[in-house]
C-alpha cells in the first residue's frame, strides 16, 4: 500500500455509500467551489465535496453567508460537478431559500440537483426545518442536515458561538439530530460544538454524523478548503488544522512574474515563437 491508499478507490460515493461507511470507516469531505479544485480533491480521494455557502465569504468576499444567492450557488455548484467524478457532490441550500415553504424548498433544491448537477443537498436546522426537510426527503432529494452553530443564523444570534454547552442545550441538539434523522436525512453536519456532545451526537442517531469543530468521535469530518491550504485572508477557526500555506506562494510566484515583466526577462526564447 503507498502513502495515500485513498487514491485507488474509484467507485462512486454515494448517500448509500455514507450509511455503509457509519461506524465502519471516517467519511472525509471537504469544501471546493469550483472545476480545479474539485477535481484535485476528487483526484485525491475525499469522499464528499461540500459546495459551501461559506462560498461568500471564501470566493465572494462578504462577510457572512447570508448573501449568497441560488444564482451564485448554482454557478458553483455546476462548476464543482464538472470537476468531480467519484466524491459524492453535496451543494448547500442558501440563505431563505428553503425556510419560506415546502414548495420553495423542492424547486430549489431540485434545481441544484438537476441544473447543478449535485448528488445531494444540504440545509441548517433542526426540529424547525423537518417538515421542510420531510417533503423533500418524501420527493426523493437526499438531504444533509447542518446542527449546532448554523452560520444563515447569525444575524438573529449576533455572532458565531460553540453552541450546545449547557445540558438543556445539549438536550435540544441531540433531539435535533433525532427529528432530523426521523425527517429521512442521511447524513448531519455538526459544527462548533464540545467533542463530548460530538461524540454523544453521533452515537444518538443512526446515520453519519459529519463534524466540523465537534470532536473526533463524529463518523467523519468536514473542512473549509481555504482555511485548511492557508488561502483566506480572514480569521482562521481555532479547530482547524492548516496543512499547507497557499498564499505566500501564490504571492511570491506573482511578484517574480511582476520582476521579470519590469526587467524584460520575460518572456524569454523559452516562451516566444
Ligand atoms: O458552508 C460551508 O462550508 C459549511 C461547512 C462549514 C460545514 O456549511
Amino acid at each position: 500500500m503507498g502513502a495515500y491508499p485513498y487514491k485507488r478507490q474509484m467507485k462512486k460515493v454515494t448517500t448509500s455509500t455514507f450509511r455503509k461507511m457509519k461506524g465502519n470507516e471516517k467519511i472525509t469531505m471537504i469544501t471546493a467551489y469550483d472545476y480545479p479544485t474539485a477535481k484535485i480533491v476528487d483526484e485525491a480521494g475525499i469522499d464528499s465535496i461540500l459546495v459551501g455557502d461559506s462560498l461568500g465569504m471564501t470566493i465572494l468576499g462578504y462577510d457572512s453567508t447570508v448573501y449568497v444567492t441560488m444564482d451564485d450557488m448554482l454557478h458553483h455548484t455546476k462548476a464543482v460537478t464538472r470537476g468531480a467524478s467519484r466524491a459524492l457532490v453535496i451543494a448547500d441550500m442558501p440563505f431563505l431559500s428553503y425556510n419560506t415553504g415546502e414548495r420553495d424548498a423542492l424547486i430549489n433544491a431540485g434545481r441544484l440537483i438537476s441544473e447543478g448537477g449535485a448528488g445531494a443537498v444540504k440545509l441548517e436546522g433542526g426540529k424547525r426545518v423537518c417538515p421542510v426537510i420531510k417533503a423533500m426527503t418524501d420527493a426523493g432529494i437526499p438531504v444533509c442536515g447542518h446542527i449546532g452553530l448554523t452560520p444563515q443564523s447569525v444575524l438573529q444570534f449576533g455572532g458565531n458561538f460553540i453552541q450546545g454547552k449547557t445540558d438543556e442545550t445539549a438536550q435540544r441538539l441531540i433531539d435535533d439530530a433525532k427529528a432530523l434523522e426521523e425527517a429521512g436525512v442521511f447524513a448531519i453536519v455538526a459544527e462548533c460544538v464540545p467533542h463530548g456532545l460530538g461524540k454523544l451526537i453521533t452515537e444518538s442517531v443512526s446515520v453519519p454524523v459529519i463534524g466540523i469543530g465537534a470532536g473526533v468521535d463524529c463518523d467523519g469530518q468536514v473542512l473549509v478548503i481555504h482555511d485548511l491550504i492557508g488561502m483566506y485572508q480572514g480569521r482562521v477557526p481555532s479547530f482547524v488544522k492548516q496543512y499547507a500555506q497557499v498564499n505566500p506562494i501564490i504571492s511570491d510566484a506573482v511578484s517574480s512574474y511582476i520582476n521579470d515583466v519590469k526587467q524584460s526577462v520575460f518572456p524569454d526564447e523559452e516562451h516566444w515563437f
